[in-house]
């Protein structure tokens, strides 16, 4: 069920869960991204008449009162973003949050304090998500970046009340069902980050999907190690050489393309502008000679399949992008994408972790088709798991 299923909300509480999990440095938000994401949700319900109740959680209080993980600095930048004043409830359940409710007349919006100081939230207490059901008419979930989460303000309380997908968590499932549940085709993956043991389920269920996965970062070194190649000092998890060999075997029989780096920039210091050379995987590694970044013929390959390609989704960097000359590649093929999809040839769906500051480094984030706002949600859907926030609005 989404928004347009609902008619007037008239004299009605939606409680919303939102995902206001923002960087923040000293009490000021320093991306404010998750909140303008949630505002397509908030106005339309407003425009139904609904009092708009805001759930959230921030950091990790594990079921404490931490006063410096309050929402309460949220609610002045999201007053000015909406362009009406937010009012702030010190709980999200009992008497602090219902009178303030009570007191605001239709279309305002409140944010509710963080659900995890309460321990019943990430518990999943049936009790808690009764209490936080008494607050509102109707349960909306916009947080699709916590919806691998099965707490109280994810799942228990979708359960108790009349549940709807909001347009930020619509947005996210449209686009990847877009990109991995009935995607155009060819399809091709880009995998990158450091580590392939955090990436081991994600890897095994895109070998069965996709048409062409690249493997860039940290982690394609493993995948080299493992075919024989010699990889110096750089980082590598030799103890995975097999899990590595399992995960080729099995592409191969997927009829999935493995793309790994053909070339490599190889440095010795860990810093922008480290003294630097680029060369081909069979050439000799010394001991201190480490892989940080994929060489241009490696990008010109991805490139050229990804040009045959109709659908790309993308999760982690190529090289250590964060560390110039070492963010040639991920910038490379991430400019290609953007002009891909600019052209209308590709659909681009991107997200998790590093990714987006990744895009964002290389200036294309907003040329990409969707960019998640999603880290480990992301990831767990990318997985093929049951992400239970979103299983508890289906049912
Ligand atoms: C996120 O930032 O990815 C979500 O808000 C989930 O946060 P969590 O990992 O603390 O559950």
């Amino acid at each position: 069920n989404t928004l347009d299923d609902v008619s007037d909300l008239t004299g009605k509480t939606a409680l919303v869960r939102v995902d206001f999990n923002v960087p923040m440095e000293n009490g000021r938000i320093t991306d404010d991204t998750r909140l303008r994401v949630a505002i397509p949700t908030i106005e339309k319900l407003r425009s139904k008449g609904a009092k708009v109740a805001l759930l959230a959680h921030f950091d990790r209080p594990k079921g404490k009162v931490v006063p410096e993980m309050s929402l309460r600095p949220i609610a002045g930048p999201l007053s000015e973003l909406l362009g009406i004043t937010v009012g702030f409830a010190s709980d999200c359940v009992g008497p602090a949050a219902s009178d303030l409710l009570k007191l605001l007349p239709a279309g305002s919006v409140a944010l509710l304090e963080n659900v995890r100081f309460h321990a019943g939230e990430e518990k999943n207490d049936p009790e808690f998500a009764q209490a936080l059901a008494d607050i509102g008419d109707i349960y909306v979930n916009d947080a699709f970046s916590a919806a691998h989460r099965a707490h109280a303000s994810t799942e228990g309380v979708a359960r108790l009340l009349p549940a709807y997908a909001g347009e930020s968590m619509r947005r996210e499932l449209d686009a990847l069902e877009a990109a991995l549940g009935n995607p155009q085709r060819p399809t091709l993956g880009i995998v990158g980050g450091s580590k392939v043991s955090t990436k081991l389920d994600l890897l095994k269920n895109l070998v069965g999907k996709l048409d062409a996965l690249a493997i860039g970062g940290g982690m394609a070194n493993t995948f080299l190690f493992a075919q024989g190649v010699d990889v110096g000092g750089s980082l590598c998890e030799k103890d995975l050489k097999e899990t590595a060999l399992e995960i080729l075997t099995e592409a191969e029989a997927k009829g999935c393309r493995i793309l790994l780096p053909v070339d490599v920039v190889v440095a010795q210091e860990f810093k922008a502008h480290a003294p630097s050379r680029t060369q081909d995987i069979d050439a000799p590694l010394s001991a201190e000679d480490k892989i940080f970044d994929a060489g241009p013929k490696t990008v010109a390959q991805l490139n050229e399949v990804m040009a045959q390609s109709k659908t790309l989704i993308w999760n982690g960097p190529l090289g250590v992008f964060e560390l110039p000359p070492f963010d040639a590649a991920t910038v490379a093929a991430a400019k290609f994408a953007a002009a891909q999809t600019k052209s209308g040839k590709l659909v681009a769906v991107a997200g998790g972790g590093d990714t987006v500051a990744a895009l964002n480094h290389a200036g294309v984030a907003d040329d990409m088709t969707f960019v998640s706002t999603a880290g480990g949600a992301f990831l767990e859907w990318m997985e093929g798991k049951v992400l239970p926030g979103v299983a508890a609005l289906e049912q």
